[in-house]
């Protein structure tokens, strides 16, 4: 099995559900779940039964309540939900739109973008400082891009080591001391009287410091990578010729289609893990015990009872679908969700309005497989930007 998943991960999923059901064992103690009501048992039930048992920095983390670390863990995200609301997030949406027009006015005088990728990395890591922070900081930018890039080749490998030997890895060192580098700025930053943003609410909310700087680390880490490639995955869609970009500007709903749709064939965040350490009964299906549970947006939206004509960009689609519990989850489901799931969809709705109000795109080289090493993203793609014309009146 590893053979054949390493040299085509989707394919193998996708062929494996199609012959085998919607839960099966890739391998002894490795469950694939595809089945929408055994994924939403599985989402809805971590913390509980379905553990995390890593964080964002592929550390290895508590993951039942009761235990100190995760019901920490779990107190700072109601607060950072709470204080991802209102007029600081309205206010920050706007400020997102007025970067995303200055990076679309720059594509247009380009006139062909062959890789976006880099600058939308860019974006998200400047708006996650906006956000910390209430401003810029390059120091900031550059340490969360450092730690990034150090834990690529640990996301994107399939090997667990045993804790020992992995901490005795370069690669897992050079993680460690990019991990601490950022660690030690935000708590500088977090302290500093001036400081604003998410920083500044949530200290004033009482959140101690510690907690709030390791949630500030999650955050820089799932929103970076992962906002660029869906907004990578909505440009592609926009300019495929099911896209409709080029025959007028979009009607607001039917841009928000088109994300929904790009995040359904496209989905960022691809595959979800959990672990078991007791046996459980999930809708009608058993799962080992100390068993590897595999959720995997990408196949479960492409589920052809719940999507008809699952692998067509078809943004239409979503005129009159609904999908139901456990079918749609490109922001993943139950007690942990994405935590910017609210504001990382409105910032993806931002995004795509503002590319569809001042251009057309056409794709130049549509993306091939995606490369699924950590995030999914779109590999060799190319687009051609040019202005919108303007209405006349
Ligand atoms: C815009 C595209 C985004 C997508 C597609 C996305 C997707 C996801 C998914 C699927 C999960 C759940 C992972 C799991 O269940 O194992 C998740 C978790 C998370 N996301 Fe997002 N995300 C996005 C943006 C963001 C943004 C903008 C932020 C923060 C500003 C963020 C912060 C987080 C955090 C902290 C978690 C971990 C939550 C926890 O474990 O309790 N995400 N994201």
């Amino acid at each position: 099995m590893h053979e054949a998943y390493e040299q085509d991960r989707l394919g193998f999923l996708l062929a494996t559900v199609r012959e085998h059901g919607p839960v099966v064992e890739l391998s002894p103690g490795t469950v694939l779940v595809a089945d929408p009501e055994a994924v939403h048992e599985v989402l809805k039930r971590t913390n509980t039964d379905f553990l995390m048992t890593q964080n964002r920095q592929k550390r290895s983390t508590a993951g039942h309540r009761g235990e100190a670390e995760l019901d920490s863990w779990m107190t700072t995200r109601r607060a950072t939900l709470s204080a991802l609301a209102g007029e600081a997030v309205d206010a920050h949406l706007d400020w997102y739109a007025t970067q995303v027009g200055a990076l679309v006015d720059a594509w247009k005088r380009r006139g062909t973008v062959d890789d976006a990728l880099p600058e939308l990395t860019d974006l998200s890591t400047l708006a996650f400082a906006q956000l910390c922070l209430g401003r810029d900081d390059p120091e900031l930018r550059s340490l969360v891009t450092a730690l990034q890039l150090a834990l690529l080749p640990i996301v994107g490998s399939n090997l667990r080591l045993p804790a020992p030997l992995a901490a005795l890895s370069p690669t897992r060192r050079r993680a460690v001391r990019a991990q601490r580098d950022l660690t030690e700025l935000l708590h500088r930053r977090v302290a500093e009287p001036s400081a604003g943003g998410l920083a500044h609410t949530l200290r004033s909310a009482g959140v101690p410091a510690d907690p709030l700087v390791r949630m500030l680390t999650s955050m820089a880490l799932a929103s970076r990578l992962v906002s660029a490639a869906a907004i990578s995955w909505i440009i592609a869609g926009l300019g495929d010729p099911g896209g409709q970009n080029g025959d007028g500007p979009l009607t607001a709903t039917e841009v928000a289609h088109a994300v929904d749709e790009s995040l359904r064939l496209w989905p960022p965040t691809w595959m979800l893990f959990r672990e078991t350490d007791r046996e459980q009964l999930c809708a009608s299906w058993r799962i080992p015990a100390d068993a590897a549970v595999m959720v995997s947006p990408y196949v479960s939206h492409r589920d052809p009872a719940v999507y008809a004509d699952p692998l067509r960009y078809a943004p239409d689609r979503w005129e009159d679908l609904s999908p139901g519990p456990g079918a749609y989850l490109p922001f993943g489901g139950g007690s942990r969700w994405c935590l910017g799931g609210r504001l990382g969809k409105a910032q993806l709705l931002t995004a795509a309005s503002v590319i569809n109000r001042e251009a057309v795109i056409t794709t130049t080289t549509a993306p091939s497989t995606p490369n699924v090493r950590s995030s999914m993203i779109p590999d060799h793609f190319s687009f051609h930007v040019v202005a919108r014309p303007s209405r006349s009146s």
